[in-house]
């Protein structure tokens, strides 16, 4: 239940963002989902939400988190095919993170946890130009976009990157999920009304 009332009350909270900031929107990492490594049910969680927004210059993503267990790391296109977290653009890892989108172009963002961003736990979000245009991917983006993790898992792949071993974190964001569905349901809609109202309040 706890995780359902953060949930709802992250929403709520995103809501006020989107409603009251003038300068950019906000956009909550994986809408429901926690940042954690993708469930088996959905591997492309992050892809798919990626290519649901209309990111625009000067949003800002916001990732949530255990801090115990996680972090994020802003990386190169390169660092992002390859997993690597030596040498990140930033990191950050106190649970609760916002990345500003200033710069044109794809920002990659992957989990600095051991293993992780492997199972799939990487963003990749395109960020169009003030104008809205969209810049062409670089050689490096193209690379890096190429190996992104597919949709349907080339046999071999389930059993390679979704062993046991990654199974305890994904199944507590997926059950954090499950609880706003059943029990935080009614308790969500309610902040969300709120946050409507006071989201009209700032305009
Ligand atoms: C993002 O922008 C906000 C508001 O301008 C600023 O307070 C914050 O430090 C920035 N975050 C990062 C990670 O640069
Ligand atoms: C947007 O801005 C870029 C760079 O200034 C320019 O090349 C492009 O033609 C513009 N696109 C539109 C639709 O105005």
């Amino acid at each position: 239940m706890r995780g359902g009332r953060e949930s709802a009350m992250a929403a709520a909270a995103l809501l006020l963002l989107l409603i009251g900031s003038c300068g950019g929107a906000m956009y909550k990492v994986g809408d429901l989902d926690a940042w954690g490594i993708p469930p088996s049910s959905k591997p492309d969680v992050y892809s798919r939400w990626s290519k649901s927004i209309h990111f625009a210059l000067g949003d800002s993503i916001w990732f949530l988190y255990p801090p115990s267990q996680d972090s994020v790391m802003q990386v190169t296109a390169t660092a992002f095919a390859t997993c690597s977290a030596a040498a990140p653009v930033m990191k950050l890892d106190d649970g609760n993170s916002v990345f500003n989108l200033t710069t044109p172009g794809r920002a990659y963002y992957i989990s600095a946890a051991p293993g992780h961003c492997r199972k799939g736990q990487r963003l990749a979000v395109d960020v169009p130009l003030a104008n809205g245009t969209y810049l062409p991917p670089t050689s490096d983006d193209l690379a890096a976009l190429a190996p992104m993790p597919p949709a349907d898992p080339p046999a071999g792949f389930e059993s390679a990157a979704l062993g046991p071993a990654g199974a305890h974190p994904s199944s507590s964001s997926a059950a954090a999920a499950d609880a706003v569905a059943a029990g935080g349901g009614a308790g969500s809609l309610i902040l969300l009304v709120a946050g409507v109202f006071f989201g009209v309040l700032l305009m």
